[in-house]
């Protein structure tokens, strides 16, 4: 492996606290997610490879992870995610003019998991893509989706960020296989237009952005699993864990109090930070770093462990759903990932919580992924099968 050429980040920013404030910025508007049914405990991992629960607990805050059930595969929790996200905006998916699934899960390489979505949720209109920015997928899409809907391509975007890590994970490495789940994560971000002298501090919507790359990270977090290179594809999760835990608790702070300076803002003034869900150690060193109680930080890795690109819009659902998110309340989402990246956004929640509510309209059974003649339906990992299966049976005869 070749030496990495520089440790420099290139930086992106969103907009500044200057007087030159663009008229147009966006809003969430709906919000909504999707887990598979199938807990796998750490427990359960102990007779999968050689570890513990108290490892797992210790070393990561993770205490169980949904597994994807035969059948259900990123695009099916994607667009169920979205179906409730549409539901909450209390819109038609013909209300939407594009759809960004981030992921480094995608169903096939071709076509984009964004256009089985959209099939699926009866989408006519819109432009469609996925974004590959690893587990900091959701605010580099947030980001695109933004800039989309500013520069006046259209009016409200669907963002999604979901992934099956089950199917891309080694079961046979300890190191890794404990880490991760599945699930999806859907907003619907719409555009809106300020009066020309409002000032920032009474914004509503999104408010700035930090987006970073650190080419040096390449080989320390990855999938060898493209065409390009010639080599065997090899589908599977490599990691190299000190490093990639330095490189977290180096960056997330940075990024997050940059996104939080360019919104104007200090730290005191954020109500809530929704980190992405990794470790719980990188989570409480984020909180040493900036000064910011864990009280103020929303954290659902003990459920749901690492669910990369999906795990901080399945957060932002699940932190409105328990009252953590009021209209006017400001909050902070900030993500790392393979790359390495990492990425933050800030936003004025300015939505109501009770239209949280309208998901419970979206009947799942109603929503299909189209897959072609004579395709077998996407396998559980053989290491998991019979966790997964049984969870499964015994839930349809319960
Ligand atoms: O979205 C980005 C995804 N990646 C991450 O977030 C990963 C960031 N890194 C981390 O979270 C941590 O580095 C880990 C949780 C992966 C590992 O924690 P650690 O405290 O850095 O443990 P370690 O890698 O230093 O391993 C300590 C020991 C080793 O044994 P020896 O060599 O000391 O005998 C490992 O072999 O723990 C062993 N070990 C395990 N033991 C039981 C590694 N995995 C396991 C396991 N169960 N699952």
């Amino acid at each position: 492996m070749s030496t990495p050429r520089s440790e420099a980040t290139q930086r992106i920013g969103g907009e500044t606290g200057s007087a030159a404030l663009p008229n147009r910025t966006t809003r969430i508007i709906g919000w909504g997610h999707e887990v598979p049914a199938a807990v796998v405990t750490n427990k359960d991992l102990e007779s999968v490879v050689d570890t513990t629960d108290e490892w797992i607990v210790s070393r990561t805050g993770i205490r169980e992870r949904r597994i994807a059930g035969t059948g259900e595969t990123t695009a099916s929790l994607g667009a169920i995610a979205a179906a409730r996200a549409l539901a909450v905006a209390g819109l038609d998916a013909d209300a939407i003019d594009l759809i960004v699934v981030a992921t480094l899960t995608p169903d096939h390489l071709m076509p984009s998991t964004a256009i089985l979505v959209k099939e699926a949720i009866g989408s006519t209109r819109a432009a469609a893509f996925d974004l590959a920015a690893a587990c900091s997928g959701f605010p580099y899409a947030y980001a695109v989706a933004h800039g989309f809907l500013t520069a006046g391509l259209g009016q409200r975007a669907l963002v999604i960020g979901a992934e099956t890590l089950s199917r891309s994970t080694d079961w046979s490495d300890r190191s890794t296989c404990v880490l991760f789940g599945d699930g999806a994560g859907a907003i619907v971000l719409e555009a809106i237009d300020l009066p020309a002298d409002q000032v920032l501090a009474k914004r509503p919507g999104t408010l700035s952005f930090e987006l970073s790359a650190d080419p040096a990270g390449a080989y320390y977090l990855w999938i060898p699993g493209g065409r390009a290179t010639g080599a065997a594809p090899d589908e599977t999760i490599k990691m190299d864990g000190a490093k990639t835990y330095a490189y977290a608790t180096r960056t997330m702070a940075a990024v997050a109090l940059a996104a939080i300076e360019r919104a104007g803002l200090t730290a005191a003034a954020v109500d809530l930070v929704i980190p992405h869900q990794a470790n719980l150690r990188i989570i409480e060193s984020v909180s040493k770093s900036i000064g910011y109680p864990m009280e103020k930080i929303f954290v659902n890795l003990d459920h749901y462990g690492n669910t990369s690109a999906a795990s901080i819009p399945i957060a932002i659902s699940e932190a409105v759903a328990a009252g953590r998110l009021k209209r006017g309340d400001v909050f902070c989402t900030v993500a790392f990932g393979g790359g390495y990246t990492s990425g933050a956004f800030v936003t004025r929640w300015d939505a109501d919580p009770a239209n949280g509510a309208r998901a419970a309209s979206v009947n799942a059974a109603d929503i299909t992924i189209r897959r072609p003649e004579g395709a077998v339906a996407a396998p559980v990992p053989a290491a998991l099968r019979a966790l997964v299966d049984g969870r499964r049976s015994a839930r349809e005869t319960a």
